[in-house]
This record gives C-alpha cells, structure tokens and sequence, in this order.
C-alpha cells in the first residue's frame, strides 16, 4: 500500500516536471545542463579560456560571435556564420548542429530534448 503511495507520488512529481518544463532556453537549469555537458560536450569542449579539444573553447560562448576562438581551425561554414551565439542561437544549433550551420565539423547528433538544451545554455550562461 505504501509502495503504491509513493509510486504514485513519483508519477505526479515527474508529471509536474514535465509540464513545467519552460521550453525556454533562458529558464535552464544550469546544474542540470552541467551534467548533460560532462556527458555531452565535454569530450569535445573545455569551458577554460584556451583549451581547444576536438572543438574550441567554450568559455564564454553565449553572445559572442561565431567563429571567435584564435588558434582554432573552424570550419568554412562556421566562419561563414555570423549570427551570434545569443540564447535562441544556441538553441537552434543545439537541437540539430549540422542541420543549422554546422558544415561538417561538430559530429555530434545535437539535443532534441528543449529542456536538455535550456539547462546546457543555462549552464554555458555561467562560463564566464
Ligand atoms: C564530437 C565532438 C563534439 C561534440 C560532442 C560537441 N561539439 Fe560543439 N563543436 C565541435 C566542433 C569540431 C566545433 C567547430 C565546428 C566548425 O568549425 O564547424 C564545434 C562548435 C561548437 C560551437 C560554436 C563555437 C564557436 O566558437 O563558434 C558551440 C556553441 C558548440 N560547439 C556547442 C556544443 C555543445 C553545447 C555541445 C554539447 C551539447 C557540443 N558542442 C558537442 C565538436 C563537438
């Protein structure tokens, strides 16, 4: 009975989550986006100042312009680029990388989940 309880306690509480989710970028979750980042982007991206791994530096990406970091190789079509990475940028770039401007560079499948993309932007947000 009380196993059954808090089953279905879990259930309202996931439910709620969900329909609250903000759908947003700018009402991310930047601890959550933390762990999606280490699991995701992490292979690929330091959030330090002048580390380039596989991609450049994401050190305070979030309204800068494309194509920013010295000493990294960019792609033609990033260099191309010249919306800069505001909230809503990174929000459609994140959702499908090489679908937006990407060329060919980031092989990475992007988030589908809006609510995975908020927290990440909200979390890229603090690298500053
Ligand atoms: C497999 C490696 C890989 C993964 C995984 C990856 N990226 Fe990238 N990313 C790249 C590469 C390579 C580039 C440079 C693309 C180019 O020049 O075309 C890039 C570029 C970017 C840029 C543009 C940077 C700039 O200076 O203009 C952003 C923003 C970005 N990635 C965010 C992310 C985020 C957030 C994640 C995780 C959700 C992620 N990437 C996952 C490899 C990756």
């Amino acid at each position: 009975m009380t196993g059954r309880l808090i089953f279905v306690l879990m259930l309202s509480v996931a439910n709620a989550m969900l329909t609250t989710s903000p759908g947003f970028a700018a009402d991310g979750d930047p601890a959550a986006g933390k762990d999606i980042f280490a699991r995701t982007c992490e292979n690929c991206h330091a959030v330090v100042i002048g580390v380039n791994k596989v991609g450049p530096s994401l050190w305070n990406v979030v309204d800068r312009k494309p194509a920013a970091v010295p000493d990294f190789a960019y792609s033609d079509a990033m260099k191309a680029n010249k919306q800069p990475w505001t909230v809503a940028a990174l929000d459609t770039y994140l959702a499908d990388p090489r679908g937006d401007v990407h060329g060919v560079k980031m092989f990475f499948k992007g988030l589908p989940n809006s609510t995975d993309r908020a927290n990440v932007i909200a979390y890229l947000q603090t690298l500053k």
